[in-house]
């Protein structure tokens, strides 16, 4: 099969606050977006990569990335997503994968992939949740000045996964997740699910965790150093 892989690096990293967009971020030496592209290439899946950036950094991007297609994304994740999957020339099975996971191992991607291989249109790697979750609400004995919530329910955690990306599709799949506008949608699983097409969950890994707030991007520092 021939297989895309979408690397959305369009996003502002407002809860990193960092100066850069989050991808251009140094991560031990080189961006993060560039410790994400190689450890797609790392991971032996002999893929076509398209990364996508913010507009004003395509030509940043093509320097740091040479012989990588670089596109332009857009205002929310899935818009980057669908510029993405335009260039993404005729590929059967496409991986999108956050540039803001650059730690993710090569066994992640494999077992993506060949989920997606053995028929499965849309695959997902997931974790169980450790915390205990509990449900909010405005405090109903309101306490002047500190801004606590209410808890409504402790939900069970049994039955959740926390998930990430690679997340595999065949083209088909894909195309129809993408076929309405996907707004706020913060996955292309969620697309996918909103279509009735039935997602798959195999093993994530704890490296594949999302740099978002500062806290993660001491973690993905040390890691690296
Ligand atoms: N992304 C994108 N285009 C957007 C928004 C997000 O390509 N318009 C990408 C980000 O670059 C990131 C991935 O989607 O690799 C996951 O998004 P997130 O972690 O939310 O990154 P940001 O949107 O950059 O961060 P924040 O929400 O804190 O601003
Ligand atoms: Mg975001």
């Amino acid at each position: 099969a021939r297989v895309g892989v979408i690397v959305p690096a369009a996003g502002s990293g407002v809860r990193l606050g960092e100066d850069s967009p989050k991808a251009f971020v140094d991560l031990g030496g080189s961006t993060i977006l560039e410790r994400c592209v190689s450890g797609v290439v790392g991971a032996g899946i002999d893929a076509f990569v398209v990364v996508v950036v913010p507009a004003e950094l395509v030509g940043h991007a093509r320097e740091l990335l040479p012989g990588v297609t670089v596109v332009p994304g857009g205002a929310h994740r899935s818009e980057s997503v669908r510029a993405g999957l335009d260039a993404c020339g005729d590929a059967d099975v496409i991986l999108v994968h956050d540039a803001a996971r650059p730690l993710t191992p090569p066994g992640v991607f494999r077992r993506v992939l060949d989920a997606v291989l053995a028929g499965h249109e849309a695959v997902v790697p997931g974790l169980p949740v450790v915390d205990t979750l509990k449900r909010v609400d405005t405090l109903k004995r309101v306490v002047p000045g500190d801004g606590a919530e209410a808890v409504t329910e402790t939900v069970d955690r049994e039955p959740l996964r926390a998930v990430a990306t690679p997340q595999g599709f065949t083209r088909d799949a894909l195309l129809r997740a993408h076929a309405d506008d996907g707004g706020l949608a913060t996955d292309d699983a969620g697309l996918a699910e909103r279509c009735g097409i039935e997602v798959a969950v195999v093993p994530g890994d704890a490296l594949g965790f999302k740099i978002t707030t500062p806290w993660d991007l001491r973690i993905a520092r040390m890691l690296v150093s």
